[in-house]
């Protein structure tokens, strides 16, 4: 094949980059500019996940592309094939094969991969498969994250992962920010140090001469229980600023990454004007992607109150009911809270999935 048609011009293909499990990376030129065609192998699940891809990468372009991304370019249905804008440079793993990142570049370096996962949660995805060879630096310094081809909805189940580099807990099928933040440890690890590994490390496996806040960073980030970890990107990114992150005692909830803490009584809506009852003190609307509830009638809310000791949840009337995940989403009407336990305010079914609207995971301690 020479060119490749699309919706906005014809690509000419200049050479294959690679070859993956699933599709083939060409690199092609179209009007006046260098692009990437992600064309999948000849069979049925190639083109249903080069399709996914696709749809989330469009998504996150919205309403324009992050810098830390890849931009999305369009999708030609006939082929099934992604084209993607051509990020020049190397891969994290080529440039750093035979050097290391002094500490601050290594900072420097994650704190772009973390600016583009605020983003990507906050639309309700995890990458789930951050590593250097899925890191790109077209400039010094400044990376951009691509392949979203294993991305999933949180609450989700994972197709697969890198074993040393994904979450135990991906690896097992679980979705969720955590994950991602686990990976960025490993990554800020390979970078100063080298480690490339083939399983599952942790905190014992911090080399001695890294201290400080890199190492509580460090600590966390590699932590086996993902609500050990940070809850948040943009939290980690701020301790890896070296600023005194907030007391960690406070209960509190984190949904689609923003950090609500929980006070006695706390309820969870929508809007006026979506049909809501205007009155909740977090509007799910104002949180995270616009998409992520769907149009309905009014719904009611969500309420978390504390019952003695323990912090109880409840539905008032949510569109989709109230769900927790423990192994898989089940529906509840009022229920206990435990630390680390992911929620979700509706859900709705892909295929065999059932995929959360708004999940949230609550901290204890
Ligand atoms: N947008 C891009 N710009 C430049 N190179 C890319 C781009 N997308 C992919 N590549 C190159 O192709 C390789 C494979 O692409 P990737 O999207 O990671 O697919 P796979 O699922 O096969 O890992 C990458 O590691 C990178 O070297
Ligand atoms: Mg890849």
């Amino acid at each position: 094949m020479r060119s490749i048609k699309g919706k906005n011009s014809i690509y000419k293909i200049i050479r294959k980059l690679g070859s993956g499990g699933f599709a083939e990376v060409l690199l092609a030129m179209s009007k006046d500019k260098l692009v990437i065609i992600k064309l999948p192998k000849e069979d049925e699940l190639a083109r249903r996940l080069i399709k996914e891809e696709a749809i989330t990468l469009e998504e996150l372009s919205k309403p324009f592309p992050h810098d830390n991304i890849v931009a999305f370019i369009e999708w030609i249905p006939y082929l099934s094939a992604l084209v993607e804008e051509y990020i020049p440079g190397y891969t994290l793993d080529k440039a750093f094969s035979s050097r290391r990142a002094t500490q601050n570049d290594a900072i420097r370096i994650a704190l772009g991969i973390l600016s583009a996962l605020e983003k990507i949660h906050s639309f309700g995805i995890v990458h789930g498969d951050i590593k250097p060879d899925n890191i790109i630096l077209p400039k010094p310094l400044h990376p951009v994250l691509i392949d979203l081809g294993i991305a999933r909805a949180i609450g989700g189940r994972s197709m697969a992962g890198t074993p040393g580099w994904s979450a135990l807990e991906f690896m097992k099928g679980e979705v969720s920010p955590e994950a991602d933040i686990y990976s960025i440890g490993v990554l800020l690890l390979f970078l100063i140090s080298g480690i490339d590994p083939e399983s599952s490390i942790g905190p014992q496996d911090i080399p001695k001469r890294i201290s400080g806040h890199l190492r509580y960073v460090l600590e966390k980030a590699l932590s086996s229980n993902p609500w050990e970890r940070f809850g948040s990107a943009k939290e980690m990114a701020i301790a890896l600023m070296g600023a005194k992150i907030p007391a960690r005692s406070k209960p509190r909830i984190i949904v689609q990454g923003k950090i609500i803490s929980l006070s006695d009584k706390l309820t969870f809506g929508r809007v006026k004007r979506q049909g809501g009852t205007g009155k909740a003190d977090v509007s799910l609307q104002e949180i995270g992607s616009h998409r992520a509830l769907p149009p309905g009638p009014p719904i009611g809310w969500a309420e978390i109150a504390k019952v003695g000791t323990e912090y109880w949840i409840s539905d008032k009337g949510v569109l989709g009911g109230l769900w927790i995940y423990e192994g898989s989403w089940k529906k509840i009407l009022d229920h206990p809270l435990k630390n680390g336990q992911l929620i979700s305010f509706g859900i709705r079914r892909r295929g065999n999935y059932l995929l959360p609207y708004v999940p949230a995971r609550i901290y204890l301690r």
